[in-house]
């Protein structure tokens, strides 16, 4: 594997070549992200990935300072596993050379509601971010997670809008074996908190029976979901039952008529906030 830092090392490595396979990360990689990266491996050749955590998709108050920065362990485990052949990992510098004042903002009805209501500017962060590397890797396929659902649809969005020539392919959200969503951030979960996690995930499973078993109403299913999570010491930023499609509230018609949905939640435990989201077709 060749790892380069500047965009002109990236760009020699990749010149002529017309199929690349592209998964971007912030680096502190686990089992989800090689995953990925396998997925790539299906779908373009050569493989590429980024590690750069990108400080503009941080608020003010989170945690870009602390998050873990574990390049030659990162390194370490790419070079194992055999699938990607040029890593990308450019400095702050390289990516920012100036401030990026010029961004790329999503529509505020897919990039402002649920993680960009909690998180404002998140997605304009992320969007410009991946745009830029677009820019900098020229993939014809990207791979991208569910597990950040709302992110993979912003991303969608944006190549639709802007008819980039990138396909974009989705990647099952990889859980640990009680079922938590497997994430960089989980690492900072205390032991009690880290028993207490797989809830999130039980508690989505939990709506998705009860709308098996015939249930409607989702304001009420939502509500139930939510007052369970707090009442196991949860802080819910918000629990969700969506249209897969936009993300858009789903009105009755659409619910008989078997549209499918899928329940997006996060929630903090302790200091820790988890994200996570399942799915639900009716069939
Ligand atoms: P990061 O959190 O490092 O995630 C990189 C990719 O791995 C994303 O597409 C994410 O959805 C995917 N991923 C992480 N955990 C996963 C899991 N348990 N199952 C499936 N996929 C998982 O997401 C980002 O970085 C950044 O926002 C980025 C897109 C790189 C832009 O900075």
């Amino acid at each position: 594997m060749k790892v380069v830092h500047t965009i002109e090392e990236l760009r020699d490595q990749l010149r002529g070549q017309l199929r690349v396979a592209f998964v971007p990360t912030m680096g502190n990689l686990h089992q989800a992200h090689l995953s990925l990266m396998k997925l790539a491996r299906q779908h373009g050749d050569p493989v590429v990935a980024s590690i750069f955590v990108n400080r503009l998709q941080f608020g003010p108050n989170e945690d870009f300072d602390r998050y873990p920065r574990t390049l030659e362990q990162d390194i370490e485990k790419l070079e194992r596993e055999r699938d990607v052949y040029v890593l990308f990992a450019p400095n702050e510098r390289e990516m920012y050379p100036e401030p990026q004042s010029f961004q790329i903002q999503p529509p505020t009805d897919l990039g402002g509601i649920l993680e960009g209501e909690f998180r404002p500017g998140f997605f304009t962060g992320v969007s410009t971010v991946v745009l830029k590397l677009f820019s900098c890797v020229q993939p014809s396929v990207a791979v991208f997670g569910k597990k950040d659902y709302q992110q993979l649809m912003v991303v969608r969005n944006m190549c639709r809008q802007f008819q980039l020539p990138v396909n974009i392919l989705a990647h099952e959200t990889v859980r640990d074996q009680d079922g938590l969503a497997l994430s960089s951030r989980n690492m900072y979960l205390q032991p009690a908190e880290r028993a207490e996690a797989p809830q999130l995930y039980a508690t989505l499973q939990q709506v998705q029976a009860e709308l098996a078993a015939g249930s409607t109403d989702l304001a009420a299913l939502e509500a139930q979901a939510r007052s369970h999570l707090a009442s196991r010491g949860w802080e819910v930023d918000y629990i969700a039952l969506r249209r897969q499609r936009d993300l858009g509230i789903p009105v009755d018609d659409e619910i008989q008529a078997g549209e499918p949905l899928v329940v997006l939640a996060a929630a903090k435990l302790g200091a820790t906030r988890l994200i996570d989201n399942l799915e639900i077709c009716k069939h």
